[in-house]
């Protein structure tokens, strides 16, 4: 049977009754079909004594999840479309290492889906972005390598494809006090050297980018590791800014923790031109 409402904070049910695990996730549209991918994190959570410094909680890395759909609300799942390699400790993708925030987009020029992720060390230490494609949406998906966006730190990611083709890596850089808009190349596989600084000593994360009648809106969290704080929205004619800020864009009961929850992704719905829908995670550091 179909499900006709989902409730937000409870477990949302895939079609064979099983939790969706598809967490810092974002969805693509492909030929009247949703996917949406995401971190799997099916495997207990610890806190990594190795890091003393900050409170560093993690979990072993399981892989991206795959998830379809025809109406957003039923989805069915395509299972761990890239996952750990399991026999070399030194590997970007051993289960000691951690995967984050993957964003999937198919590229016209290449036919090929493409796939950015936060990559990191168990301590987040190597500040990364790991690419990986695929000739199908259902993967799997090859994993091409880690980069380091112009040289420089990533660590909260999204991408965002413009209406022209061109395709932007928005990512949280020095050190997470920066956030970085950089264009990829054709194919998407690497940075071009072209990047905009934007909320330059600000702190923002979670990013979210957008394009909405013409302009250019961009969702952020504040730094607060798992815990939530309010979200804020900013707005640009282009890229490259000046970005407006309007404050937090949440309203009602809990809009000043973002709801409890920390922005991955917004998609403008296909069809319905002033509906956007936000997605966020609320996180457990414990589970
Ligand atoms: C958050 C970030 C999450 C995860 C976490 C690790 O700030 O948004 O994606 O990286 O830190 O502590």
């Amino acid at each position: 049977m179909k499900d006709s409402v989902f409730q937000p904070g409870h477990p949302w049910l895939d079609t064979e009754g099983q939790a969706i695990q598809a967490h810092g996730g974002g969805i693509m549209v492909h030929e009247g079909r949703y996917w949406w991918y995401g971190e799997n994190k099916a495997a207990p959570s610890y806190k990594n004594e190795r890091v003393t410094g900050w409170d560093c909680r993690r979990h072993d890395l399981v892989g991206v999840s795959a998830y379809s759909s025809d109406d957003l609300l039923n989805w069915r799942n395509e299972g761990i479309v890239l996952g750990p390699v399991s026999d070399d400790p030194d590997h970007d993708l051993h289960p000691s290492k951690v995967m984050e925030r993957p964003k999937v987009n198919f590229n016209p020029r290449t036919g090929q889906f493409v796939m950015h992720f936060h990559v990191d060390r168990h301590d987040y230490s190597l500040a990364a972005v790991g690419v990986a494609t695929s000739d199908r949406p259902a993967g799997p998906f090859r994993f091409r390598g880690t980069l380091r966006p112009n040289g420089a730190d990533s660590r909260d990611l999204t991408v965002f494809v413009d209406d022209d083709g061109s395709a932007w890596l928005v990512h949280s850089s020095e050190w997470n006090r920066t956030l970085y808009i950089s264009r990829l190349s054709e194919d998407w596989l690497f940075t071009t050297g072209e990047y905009y600084r934007v909320f330059a000593g600000q702190s923002r994360e979670a990013p979210a980018l957008f394009r909405h009648r013409g302009l250019y809106h961009l969702i952020t969290s504040g730094c607060t590791g798992w815990d939530p704080n309010p979200a804020e929205h900013a707005f640009a004619e282009h890229l490259a800014g000046p970005w407006t800020l309007t404050g937090n864009p949440c309203r009602g009961p809990g809009a000043e923790t973002t709801f409890g929850a920390q922005s991955t992704f917004v998609l403008p719905l296909p069809g319905q031109p002033d509906a956007c829908l936000f997605m966020a995670d609320i996180w457990n550091k414990d589970d």
